[in-house]
C-alpha cells in the first residue's frame, strides 16, 4: 500500500525510480508500432532536470530555469492571471475558485460557485506552484460544510455526503461572509454528487504528498470526514458486485446520459479514493476497522473491473460469440449479455492493438462507450494493470481522430443520437449529439490525459494534445467545452473563462515540464490487488 507516512522530499526520487522502472519495463512481446511518444523522457532530457524539491518547483525555481526543454508558452502567464481572477475568498482567505468567470454571459446559473470537482485542477496547479494554502483552506471549508444537515424536500441525506458546490455570500453592510452549499438539492435532476467525496480524499492525499505536511490529514476533522465518506460507500446493502451503484448525473456528467448503474468514472474514482484513504487513515481502532474494509473492497473491485469492464479485440470477439441463458457457477457470460446488443460502431472502433474500460456493466447491459475521465483515472490509480494502461494509450493513439480530434479531450465516444438520444437522455436539448456531455470535447480533461501519458511513459501523446489546445484555447477565451465530431466548434452553450479549462491546461504544462509532480496524483501498482486470473490480452 502507498503509505504517506515518512514521505518527504526524498519521495520524489523514489517515485522517479518507479517511473523510470515503468519506462524500462520489458516491452510486450509484440511488434508494436514505435509510437510518436517513445522518444520518451530520457531523450527529452526531462529526468536530467528533476531535482529533489519534493515535487514543488514553480516556474521561477532554479529547477525550472536550468531546464533545457521548455520555454514557457505565452499562454501560461495569461492562464495564471485568469486563474487568479477566479479566486473566491472567505473572510479574506482564498478558499476556492469560481467555476467560470464569464462576464459576457447573461446567464450565470450556478457557474459563480466553487465546485468541488472543478477545483481539483486549480488545486493541483497551486500545489505544483508551491502555493498549498488555498488547497488547505478549501479542504477545511468543505469538510466543515459536510458537517451540516442536508435535506432534499423531506429526505435527509447521509452524513458523509460532500457538496457539489458552494458559494460565499459577502454582506458589504454587515461585513460578514456566509457560505451556502449545494448537495444536489439545487442541481439539475436533484442528484447528489458521488464524485465530490472521492475527489476530496484524492485532493487531501495530493496536498499531503506535495507538501509533506501530514498534520492536516491527521486532524480529527479530516479523519472523521474521510470516515464519513467511506461509511457511505462501504456500507452493506443488497449488492452482488463490489462496484458502486449510482444514479444518472452523479458526477462530471451531471445530466441524464444513461450512465446510471456502475459508471466507470465513479468506479475509478472510488478505487483511487479508497487507496488514497488507506494511506492517510490513522492506525487507531476506528481507522483500522475501515482499513480492513477497504482492503477487502479493493481486492474485489480490482478483480471485477479488470475482468468485466475491460474490453479489447479478443474480449470483444469473445462477447460476440457468447452463449446466453447460462445458469450456475460455470457460466462464462455471467451477466447474460446478449451479443445482439453489441452496437455496430464498436466493431469498427476496436483496433487490434489497444483496449479500454467500458462505460458500464450490469445485468444484460454493457455500455460500450469510451469515457476519458474514468480511463485516465484508472491509469493514475493503477486500477488498470500496466498492460491495460499501455493498451489504453495505444487506443488513444489508434483512435486519435475520434478521442482527441481537433480539441482535447472527448468526454465520451460515440455520441448518442436520434431515437436512442430521445430515450436515453429524455430529449435533453443541451446534450444533443456531439455536444456537451454527449460526445463534446472538454479541455479540462487535458490534465488527466497528460498525467496518464506521463505515468505510462508516453509524454509525446500529451505534447501533441497540448499543442492542439494551445492553438485555440486562449484565442477562444478558454471555453468550457467544444462541439462537433472532431471538437472543432466552441460549444453551443459553453461558458468562456471556464476555470477548470484554464487550470487543466496549466497542470498539463507543469506535469510535462516536471514529471515528478505526477506523484501527488498517481498511485503505483499495489501488488496485493493483482488480478487472480488474467484476461487474455492478445496483441496479435
Ligand atoms: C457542468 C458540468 C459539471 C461541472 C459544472 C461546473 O454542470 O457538467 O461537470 O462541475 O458544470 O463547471
Amino acid at each position: 500500500m502507498d503509505d504517506l507516512r515518512g514521505v518527504n522530499s526524498q519521495s520524489s526520487i523514489s517515485e522517479l525510480d518507479d517511473l523510470a522502472r515503468l519506462l524500462d519495463r520489458p516491452r510486450l512481446n509484440i511488434e508494436r508500432k514505435r509510437s510518436f511518444d517513445e522518444r520518451s523522457f530520457s531523450e527529452m532530457g526531462i529526468f536530467d532536470s528533476v531535482n529533489s524539491s519534493g515535487g514543488r518547483s514553480g516556474w521561477e525555481t532554479p529547477a525550472s530555469s536550468t531546464r533545457n526543454s521548455f520555454e514557457p508558452h505565452p499562454m501560461v502567464a495569461e492562464a495564471w492571471d485568469a486563474l487568479r481572477r477566479s479566486l473566491v475568498y472567505f473572510r479574506g482567505q482564498p478558499v476556492g475558485t469560481i467555476a467560470a468567470y464569464d462576464h459576457a454571459s447573461e446567464e450565470v446559473l450556478n457557474y459563480d460557485q466553487v465546485f468541488v470537482r472543478d477545483f481539483v485542477p486549480s488545486a493541483l496547479a497551486f500545489l505544483m506552484n508551491g502555493e498549498p494554502e488555498i488547497v488547505k483552506n478549501f479542504l477545511l471549508k468543505t469538510i466543515q460544510i459536510q458537517g451540516r444537515e442536508k435535506r432534499i424536500d423531506r429526505f435527509k441525506l447521509g452524513e458523509g455526503a460532500m457538496p457539489a458546490s458552494f458559494k460565499v455570500l459577502h454582506d458589504p453592510i454587515k461585513k460578514t461572509d456566509t457560505v451556502i452549499a449545494d448537495f444536489g438539492e439545487s442541481a439539475i435532476g436533484r442528484v447528489a454528487p458521488v464524485d465530490s467525496g472521492f475527489w476530496w480524499i484524492i485532493l487531501l492525499r495530493a496536498y499531503t504528498k506535495s507538501t509533506g505536511d501530514h498534520s492536516l490529514a491527521e486532524t480529527p476533522e479530516c479523519q472523521k470526514g474521510m470516515r464519513l465518506i467511506l461509511s457511505l460507500c462501504l456500507s452493506e446493502g443488497f449488492d452482488t458486485f463490489p462496484t458502486l451503484l449510482c444514479a444518472d448525473g452523479c458526477s462530471m456528467v451531471d445530466r441524464r446520459m444513461g450512465v446510471y448503474g456502475y459508471p466507470i468514472e465513479i468506479q475509478a474514482l472510488f478505487f483511487m479514493a479508497l487507496r488514497s484513504a488507506m494511506s492517510m487513515l490513522k492506525h487507531d481502532a476506528e481507522g483500522k476497522e475501515f482499513m480492513e474494509k477497504i482492503a477487502k473492497r479493493l481486492h474485489a473491485l480490482s478483480f471485477h473491473m479488470r475482468s468485466y469492464f475491460w474490453l479489447d479485440f479478443q474480449q470483444l470477439n469473445d462477447i460476440y460469440r457468447y452463449k446466453t441463458e447460462e445458469y450456475s457457477h460455470t457460466a462464462v457470460n455471467k451477466f447474460n449479455v446478449i451479443p445482439d446488443s453489441i452496437p455496430e460502431w464498436v466493431f469498427d472502433f476496436m483496433p487490434l492493438r489497444g483496449g479500454y474500460f467500458i462505460g458500464n456493466v450490469s445485468p444484460a447491459r454493457m455500455d460500450f462507450r469510451w469515457f476519458a475521465l474514468g480511463n485516465c483515472v484508472a491509469i493514475l490509480a493503477s486500477l488498470a494493470t500496466p498492460e491495460q494502461s499501455a493498451a489504453i494509450m495505444d487506443l488513444i493513439e489508434e483512435r486519435w481522430e475520434e478521442l482527441v480530434g481537433e480539441m482535447p479531450v472527448k468526454i465520451c465516444h460515440p455520441a448518442i443520437e436520434s431515437h436512442e438520444w430521445r430515450i436515453v437522455t429524455g430529449c435533453d436539448p443541451k446534450n444533443t449529439r456531439w455536444s456537451y456531455h454527449n460526445g463534446g470535447s472538454w479541455p479540462v480533461l487535458l490534465w488527466l490525459l497528460t498525467a496518464a501519458c506521463i505515468k505510462t511513459g508516453r509524454p509525446q501523446i500529451a505534447r501533441r494534445a497540448i499543442d492542439l489546445a494551445e492553438s485555440r484555447l486562449l484565442k477562444d477565451g478558454w471555453p468550457e467545452y467544444y462541439d462537433g465530431k472532431s471538437g472543432r466548434f466552441i460549444g453551443k452553450q459553453a461558458r468562456k473563462f471556464q476555470t477548470w479549462s484554464i487550470a487543466g491546461y496549466l497542470v498539463a504544462k507543469m506535469l510535462l515540464e516536471d514529471p515528478s509532480h505526477l506523484g501527488m496524483i498517481s498511485l503505483e501498482e499495489d501488488k496485493q490487488t493483482k488480478p487472480v486470473i488474467k484476461r487474455s490480452y492478445s496483441w496479435t
